[in-house]
């Protein structure tokens, strides 16, 4: 008799899908903290969420998913931490070379990657090139990234070409201005998602942001699980994004 009153399960629609979802991988150190165990254990269990999710999407037809992994301010961290994330991104990096050529995953770092230990930046390097022949999903891994680092370095390289004459056009444009930044040829996010409860953007994504649906939950990113995307998603999909027209 109860079951007459359940409410239908509420699920997203497969063709208005989000094209490019970008996750604020935030609440690691918090969700470590409940259970009384270092930070870095919860790096460890927010890198392996982050696994989940990316074949999550992949397996539901998500084109891009961008990642903020580690900030140009999380350099103020204890040493300890920091090098705890990046020993975790190589692991993540070796994993993801050996497994390569059965997901078929194109990969990309957005960042400035010349501060990494040469270790690191030799698997980014080389996780790029093997996986540049993919073309079906796209995973963008932004480390060491700041959207205003990123936006005062677009502005220097395109002062750059224009005086060395390299710019046939004579009017900056915004299609010109996003080829300069580090996403350059990826299209702007639908959707940000940021875990944790802190309800802002944390130097991610500021330029490519402005037309992005933003959602906010409390869950910690080491709990976060696919029925917390399926609740993004249906969420995105309730909304009427006007770009500034009026409602369809
Ligand atoms: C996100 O989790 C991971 C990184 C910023 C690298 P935090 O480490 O920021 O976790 P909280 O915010 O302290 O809980
Ligand atoms: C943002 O999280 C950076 C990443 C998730 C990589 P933070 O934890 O560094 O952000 P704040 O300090 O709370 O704004
Ligand atoms: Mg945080």
């Amino acid at each position: 008799m109860l079951s007459l009153f359940r409410k239908k399960k509420h699920t997203w629609e497969p063709d208005r899908l989000p094209r490019h979802i970008a996750i604020i991988m935030d609440g690691n150190g918090r969700w470590a903290a409940k259970r009384a165990l270092p930070r870095t254990a919860g790096h460890a269990a927010g890198a392996e969420t982050f696994r989940r999710i990316a074949t999550y999407c992949k397996d539901i037809g998500i084109e891009y998913l961008t990642i903020y992994a580690f900030s140009t301010e999380n350099w103020k961290r204890p040493d300890g931490e920091v090098s705890k994330i990046m020993e975790l991104l190589e692991k993540y990096l070796h994993e993801a070379i050996a497994k390569m050529e059965r997901d078929k995953v194109k990969m990309k770092f957005l960042g400035d990657t010349t501060l990494l230990s040469p270790g690191l930046r030799a698997l980014i390097a080389e996780t790029q090139e093997l996986s540049d022949k993919f073309d079906g999903v796209q995973v963008n891994i932004c480390l060491n990234y700041g959207s205003r680092d990123e936006i005062m370095r677009a502005a220097e390289h395109y002062a750059e070409d224009m005086i060395a004459g390299r710019l046939s056009a004579d009017k900056l444009t915004e299609e010109i201005f996003s080829n300069y930044m580090f996403s350059a040829g990826i299209p702007d996010p639908d959707m940000i998602i940021r875990p944790s409860g802190e309800v802002r953007l944390s130097n991610f994504l500021l330029w490519q942001s402005a037309y992005a649906e933003l959602y906010f939950t409390d869950v910690l990113w080491p709990d976060f699980n696919e029925r917390e995307l399926d609740r993004a998603i249906i969420s995105f999909q309730e909304r009427d994004r006007r770009y500034g027209g009026i409602k369809k």
